[in-house]
């Protein structure tokens, strides 16, 4: 028998020189030693022993998840691999300690990709990254690992398929190199564009519309190529020949079956059910010819049932030819493996099997699906496991996945965790719907889980972990110094307020935080006034006297962050002060009350100096007769003051309020404005102003909703006039009144100036205006630099999605350059940065002849020079993942004499990855 066929590339040379144990580094390597992998020097090693190591000894591929994968992910790859398993001999099965080579599911730089074959070398890497997650691709990488090169690559592919390298991207035509002759055995298979293993038509295609591989017009092929929905006829020959598949036997995956010996000489079955289920296999006459000797000896007529997958695995009996008798076997896991070799075919059943749910468990640990999992579990299911785990613990349960029929009572489809076995007692829970993360641990070290589903609307089911679990918190096993939470698998100290938890995980320190009861004192955070450390969270309790406020004085204020939103790091006083950001002059605060909680928290990134206040207790004036103040009184340390409503000022006497200032400073990237007492008609001789301010680098739109302002040829009367800059000096955009609203506006800079004034006579309902900012823009270099943010809210939250930004800045004076550098720089990483990415032209105009680079990650890019007057930034985010962003600082400065390609991507990647762009034909 030949085991070769065509598209089969058994890339055994290419390992030959590693034995490193180090994963990480293997795959570097490997990669490599791909990008040469046409070298004279690979041919030299082809022998059919370095083939045979390659193919999985008895086709058993064991795997490993990392724990990084969420259920969702876990039940893909287990229904990609019962695919694999389902049309071909090969099996997959969860790694046991006596496994020395297997697969781990990761996610690697390369996005996805995987070694060809079995590497033999330990723990090998099937990378399933962002947007591969799909089953077709995850069933193609396992093809990968089931000994499979891409189809195109076989030699005479040049008979099947053009290539047309004019489209395909740069840097990517080592994956449509042909493979050697020598490096292949091509017999007898016909070349298959069906082959889930093929490219589709735009694999690493440079744009929409280019072709980069399709069938040649004489081949006679029409349908599409590249499909990845599952395996193709040609796919499950292939591997049958790889693998040595028996034509007698199979693959048994349903609830219940029969076994007949359809050949003459060997047969194999393998039965799989999900774990927590038993096989039972039910012998119901041998249809054997009876075995010439004693049938202990004998190879022949006689049926073998081992407890697994292998033929190593545990016997479980031997079954002579002519012993007629019934019996039942049962497996002990969710595998039994049964051979034959026979002199007489029959078609008659000789076994039917069962799997079944359910049963006592007696482990410390152990896995339970439904049945049929990963396929939708059957109608009317009744399973009860009961799981046993030793004395003196408990048993947690942890979901790793959980699909079963939505009802808010849970009474069609449901999974019942009781410590009695009883349905209703007090510690049962019920479960149902969709559930992604849950554990749950019983009192004592038994625990009944009961499964039903009704005979209508079947989900795909549940897989569960349980283990032993010992509650740490309530022996002496823990040495918390205050709290100690029981955990799944462990255990947490926490602290009491005004403490916080030290390196070593137990003992609690007073670094930060506390209870102040005092007239006066100071805090501070962590450090001060060094920089403050990562992911701490401080929380100061202060208490006065009754009828006193706290008065607060943050002498020196400096917390990540914009002073808007403060995602990452801040200072919350009370429940409505929150604040980030740096501040020059004393911040000032009373609270309402005598007592406060001031809550100081950091991210796990960006440090800096922190914070320093005093406070004091002080008398409240303000509680009796408002201390004399027409609108409000605020107290103050050791006074009070008086202020008034929006639009009123307050007297000579500081007392009463009088009609006055009508000014708005705006500093956030976007929100909404009218003109004064919107919707009513605005007041007569009214002179209002609104300064918008957006973060640098951004631009800001007005839009009026709402227009109503006095008519007159010239707006003499009342009037809107807009001016493109930071005060009324600035270029007038347009003066507007009447009914047309205003068209849309854009200022050129970050700063925008409105007034609005109306005359003696005639009032109208005036307008309401929304402003945003906008990224991007024309910026001028001068000798103080100046700054680009990568978006308006930097700092407060990430950047957003699908964002195509960019600026143009160009030198102030003639023959001057633009000198561009980034303080900060915090962008998804990806090896191309092919998801979110900076581009920096050379020039005003993205032309690829004159790129600087293309950066992505957090290494901050090298200083970049223009070679002429302008520089263009380009900033593109794609529709997941988001980061911190960036701040570019530009000036002017001499040119450089030429362009410095930046090193940041000088690495041309050239390794065995799958195109991110393969699952969007789907
Ligand atoms: C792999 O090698 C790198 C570089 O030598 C090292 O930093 C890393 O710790 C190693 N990892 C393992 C798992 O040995
Ligand atoms: C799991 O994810 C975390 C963060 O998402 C990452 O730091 C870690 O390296 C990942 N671990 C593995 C084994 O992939
Ligand atoms: C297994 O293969 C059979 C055909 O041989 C098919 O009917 C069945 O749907 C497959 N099951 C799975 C889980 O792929
Ligand atoms: C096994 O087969 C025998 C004979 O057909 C039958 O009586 C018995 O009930 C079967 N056992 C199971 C568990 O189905
Ligand atoms: C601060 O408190 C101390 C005692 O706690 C007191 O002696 C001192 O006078 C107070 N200072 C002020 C300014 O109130
Ligand atoms: C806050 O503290 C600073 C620095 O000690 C001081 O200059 C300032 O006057 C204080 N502010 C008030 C209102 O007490
Ligand atoms: C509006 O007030 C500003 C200063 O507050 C003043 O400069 C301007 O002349 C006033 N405009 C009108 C039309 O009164
Ligand atoms: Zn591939």
């Amino acid at each position: 028998m030949t085991i070769s066929n065509a598209f089969l590339i058994i890339l055994s040379f290419f390992i030959i020189d590693l034995s490193s144990e180090n994963l990480s580094t293997e795959i570097i390597r490997f990669r490599r030693f791909y990008s040469s992998s046409s070298s004279s020097s690979s041919r030299i090693v082809r022998a059919a022993t370095a083939r045979k190591e390659r193919i999985w000894p008895e086709g058993i591929i064991p795997f490993v998840i990392t724990s990084n994968f969420s259920g969702e992910h876990q039940h893909l790859f287990l229904r990609a691999m019962r695919h694999w398993e389902n049309y071909t001999c090969v099996s997959f099965v969860p790694k046991q300690p006596h496994h020395k080579h297997y697969i781990i599911f990761t996610v690697d730089k390369c996005g996805c990709c995987s070694y060809v074959g079995r590497r033999g070398e330990g723990p090998q890497a099937i990378s399933i990254g962002k947007n591969c997650d799909k089953f077709g691709i995850v069933v193609h990488e396992l093809g990968h690992v089931v000994g499979f090169w891409h189809e195109h690559t076989r030699p005479d592919r040049d008979l099947y398929v053009d290539i047309f390298y004019k489209s395909i991207q740069t840097g990517q035509d080592y994956n449509f190199e042909k493979s050697k002759p020598e490096e292949v055995d091509s017999l007898g298979e016909p070349y298959d564009f069906s082959s889930i293993m093929h490219y589709a038509r735009d694999t690493f295609s440079r744009g929409a519309f280019h072709d980069t591989i399709l069938p040649k017009p004489s081949s006679g092929f029409r349908s599409e190529i590249g499909q990845r929905i599952q395996l193709s006829e040609g796919d499950i020959r292939q591997t049958k020949k790889l693998y040595k598949c028996l034509e007698c036997g199979g693959t048994l995956m349903q609830e219940s079956g029969n076994l007949a010996i359809t050949h003459t000489g060997k047969c194999t079955w393998h039965i799989i059910a999900p774990q927590g289920h038993t096989i039972f296999l039910n012998i119901t006459g041998s249809t054997l010819s009876k075995p010439h000797s004693t049938c202990f000896i004998e190879q022949q007529n006689v049926i073998m049932v081992r407890d697994g997958v292998s033929t190593s695995s545990a016997l479980l009996d031997q079954i002579c030819g002519d012993d007629n008798s019934f019996r039942t076997i049962a497996s002990s896991g969710n595998r039994m493996m049964i051979n034959i070799q026979s002199t007489l075919p029959s078609p008659i059943p000789f076994a039917t099997y069962y799997a079944i749910c359910g049963g006592p468990i007696y482990a410390n640990e152990g896995v339970i699906q439904s049945p049929k999992y990963p396929e939708s579990y059957p109608p009317n299911s009744d399973c009860q496991w009961t799981i046993q785990v030793d004395e003196d613990s408990q048993v947690a349960i942890e979901i790793v996945y959980f699909h079963l029929e939505q009802h808010k009572e849970c009474i069609y489809d449901r999974l019942i965790l009781s410590e009695s076995g009883k349905e209703k007692d007090q510690s049962s829970e019920t479960l149902c719907g969709i559930i992604e993360t849950k554990t749950y641990v019983s009192k004592s070290n038994q625990l009944s889980l009961r499964f039903f589903s009704d005979n209508s609307v079947q989900k795909t089911g549940f897989e569960l972990r349980f283990s032993k679990e010992l509650n740490e918190c309530a022996t002496d096993k823990n040495n918390c110094e205050h709290y100690c939470s029981n955990i799944v698998g462990g255990f947490k100290c926490s602290c009491r307020v005004g403490f916080s938890l030290s390196d070593n995980g137990y003992s609690c320190e007073t670094t930060c935080g506390g209870f102040l009861k005092s007239s006066n004192g100071s805090f501070s955070s962590p450090n001060f006034p060094a920089k403050y450390p990562n992911s701490k969270t401080c929380v100061w309790e202060i208490e006065a006297e009754t009828g006193y406020h706290i008065f607060l004085n943050f002498t020196k204020f400096n917390v990540e962050g914009l002073r808007t939103e403060c995602a990452y790091d801040y200072v919350k006083i009370g429940d409505s002060e929150k604040l980030c950001g740096e501040y020059h002059e004393p911040l000032i605060f009373t609270t309402p009350q005598n007592r406060v909680r001031i809550e100081f928290s950091s991210d796990s990134s960006v440090e800096r100096d922190g914070f320093f206040a005093n406070f004091i207790a002080d008398f409240d004036e303000c509680q009796y007769d408002n201390a004399g103040c027409e609108h409000s009184c605020q107290n103050r340390l050791g006074s009070y003051i008086c202020t008034c409503n929006a639009g009123f000022i307050l007297s000579e006497d500081k007392h009463n309020c009088k009609e006055g200032s009508c000014f708005f400073e705006l500093n956030a990237p976007s929100g909404e404005i009218n003109s004064p007492s919107f919707p009513s008609d605005y007041p007569k001789s009214q002179n209002c102003s609104w300064h918008f301010v957006t973060t640098p680098g951004h631009r800001l739109m007005l839009t009026f909703s709402t227009f109503q302002v006095e008519e007159h040829s010239q707006c003499k009367y009342d009037a809107v006039s807009v001016f493109d800059g930071g005060d009324s000096d600035a270029a007038l955009a347009g003066v507007f009144c009447g009914l047309l609203p205003p068209p849309l506006l854009l200022s050129s800079l970050n700063e925008l100036y409105l007034t609005f004034t109306s005359d003696a006579s005639v009032s109208r309902r005036g307008f309401q205006a929304q402003y945003s900012s906008v990224c991007g823009g024309r910026l001028i270099a001068e000798s103080t630099p100046g700054h680009i943010y990568s978006h308006a809210t930097f700092s407060d939250s990430k950047y957003g999605k699908n964002q195509d930004c960019s600026w143009s800045v160009s030198a102030k004076n003639a023959g001057r350059g633009v000198r561009l550098h980034f303080s900060t720089f915090n962008l998804e990483a990806e090896d191309d940065c092919h998801y979110d990415y900076v581009e920096v032209y050379d020039g005003s105009e993205a032309n690829p002849d004159m790129l600087f680079g293309r950066f992505c990650g957090d290494t901050i890019p090298e200083i970049i020079t223009s070679t002429g007057s302008e520089i263009l930034l380009v900033l593109h985010t794609d529709n997941a993942e988001e980061e911190k962003g960036f701040v570019a600082e530009y000036r002017e400065s001499s040119r450089s004499t030429r362009r410095r390609i930046s090193k940041i991507h000088s690495e041309v990647s050239r390794r065995p990855k799958e195109p991110i762009n393969e699952q969007f034909k789907q």
